[in-house]
């Protein structure tokens, strides 16, 4: 409606305007009689009243138009990089069948844009206990808890999760209440994707034929397990109070496989036993090396359950499988656990196995010559628990690590968790922070991360902290 009235006015006007003009000037010379004039003007009002008419007509025909208005968004919120890799496909789809997508991450987006896009799609997974990924903290904060008018957006989501959680897709599920309440309309149902399931992803595929336009695309699958040989095995933490931890090695049958990025992510096929071939569900692991080691990298702890059973993963790599067996394995690449390009300071905090994914990038910090590395990092016992410590004593010697901070949390100190290590050293995170320090922690999700998050709360502030996980600067690997 703005438009059209805005039309009338410059209709008015210029028909004024050749009204003035006609009483100043002659045509060809000849100065042309009063009714010549208001003639004259009168036909240009008229014409311009029929052509105003019928763009406002228009107008009301079609839908207002507004900054990529036929662009798709695709939106993905993630922890650990799957619901970016789906994001890609499903981008990549829309495309496929010539649409014009746009492929965010959570925290790019706004209530602006969300008002000036028609339609959306919006990957996002739930982590810890029911919440939302990192990356989605300051959308959840500032957007979610507000209500911008969105009747203009047709909406899906696809709802990444895991039935062992309490908490299924509860991420997913908050996005799709907010944008319904918020106006939008959904474009179709929710769909909840447990565990990567395949039939679940087919599901959406279809949906995104039926309702975009996009068929005839090969099914989506997970990547088949490549095959690797298990090279070496060999116990982390003899005589530790805790559970076994082993460090393994492997090997890829392809050696074009021996490619990731550090902080990359496995999953390992399981077995049951040697030579039995019935699938099991999948077991995630940090990788704890980078491709120039000539090897695969693991760190992974024995667990029990509480029938007395080894753990499905943790049991098949450290106990069933031999030296020597093939393992399923295939790489994951997690971007919101990559080492930062630039040589900017970076903290690195974890504990246990988490020293696996936070190897990984010290290595590829110390490989490209970044030497401002700071780490914290917490066991048990200074003698025994020394989860490739030596590794990381070498390095601070040689200057690659420019600070190391331990917390033996069983030892006889006051400093018992690498929480408390933040706190004793507040000032020097705040200031390493405000030279553009990047935060990475590994480890935990129960104790140490939490523990972790409140020390950098009330070092930092609220504001800050939750600036920095918006911005990924301050990025998690927990489980
Ligand atoms: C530490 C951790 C906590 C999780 N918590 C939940 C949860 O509370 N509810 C749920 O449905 N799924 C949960 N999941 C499962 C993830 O949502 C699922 O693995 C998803 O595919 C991960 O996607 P992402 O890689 O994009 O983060 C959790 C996974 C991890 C590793």
């Amino acid at each position: 409606m703005k438009a059209a009235w805005g039309q009338w006015a410059i209709g008015a006007m210029l028909g004024a305007a050749v009204l003035w003009f006609a009483s100043l000037h002659d045509f060809h010379g000849t100065r042309l009689a009063t009714t010549g004039r208001v003639a004259l003007a009168g036909v240009a009002l008229a014409a311009w009243i029929v052509h105003a008419w019928r763009a406002s007509r228009r107008a009301a025909d079609t839908p207002m138009a507004s900054p990529g208005a036929d662009t798709i968004l695709v939106v993905h919120a993630s922890q650990t990089g799957f619901a970016t890799e789906l994001a890609e496909r499903t981008a990549d789809t829309l495309r496929a069948a010539g649409k014009m997508v746009d492929l965010l991450p959570i925290w790019g987006v706004d209530a602006a844009r969300l008002k000036a896009t028609t339609h959306a799609l919006f990957v996002a997974s739930t982590t810890g206990e029911g919440d939302a990924p990192d990356v989605a903290t300051g959308f959840r904060r500032d957007l979610m808890a507000s209500r911008p008018v969105l009747d203009g957006l047709t909406y899906a989501v696809l709802a990444l999760g895991d039935r062992d959680y309490e908490d299924f897709c509860a991420f997913g599920h908050e996005l799709d209440r907010w944008l319904r309440e918020s106006g939008a309309t959904s474009w179709f149902d929710l769909v909840e994707v447990d565990n990567g399931d395949e039939g679940a992803l087919r599901h959406w595929q279809g949906q995104l034929a039926r309702s975009a336009g996009a068929s005839d695309t090969p099914d989506w699958s997970r990547p088949a397990y490549g095959r690797w040989t298990l090279s070496e095995r060999a116990l982390l933490n003899p005589g530790s109070v805790g559970r076994p931890c082993f460090h393994l090695a492997l090997v890829p049958e392809n050696a074009a496989a021996l490619s990731w990025k550090a902080g990359d992510i496995v999953e390992i096929g399981p077995r049951k036993a040697r030579g039995d071939e019935t699938p099991l569900p999948h077991r995630e692991y940090s990788i704890a090396s980078i491709p120039e080691d000539g090897a695969l990298h693991l760190v992974v702890r024995q667990t029990v359950s509480e029938n007395g059973h080894l753990g499905i993963g943790s049991g098949w790599l450290t106990s069933l499988a031999a030296v020597g067996d093939t393992i399923d394995l295939r790489i994951r690449s997690n971007p919101g656990f990559h080492a930062p390009d630039d040589d900017r300071p970076m903290l690195l905090i974890g504990n246990g196995t988490g020293i696996a994914g936070l190897r990984a990038l010290l290595k590829t910090r110390i490989a490209c010559g970044h030497r401002r590395n700071w780490l914290v990092y917490g066991e048990r016992h200074v003698d025994v628990d020394r989860l490739h410590m030596d590794d990381v004593e070498r390095w601070h010697r040689a200057g690659d690590i420019e600070r190391v901070d331990f917390a033996w949390s069983r030892q006889s100190s006051k400093i018992r968790y690498v929480q408390d290590i933040l706190r004793a050293h507040a000032d020097d995170i705040r200031r390493f922070v405000a030279e553009g320090a990047s935060l990475y922690v590994c480890g935990s999700l129960t104790g140490m991360a939490p523990g972790v998050d409140a020390a950098l709360r009330d070092i930092l502030g609220d504001a800050r902290v939750e600036d920095l996980m918006t911005t990924t600067h301050y990025r998690r690997d927990v489980y």
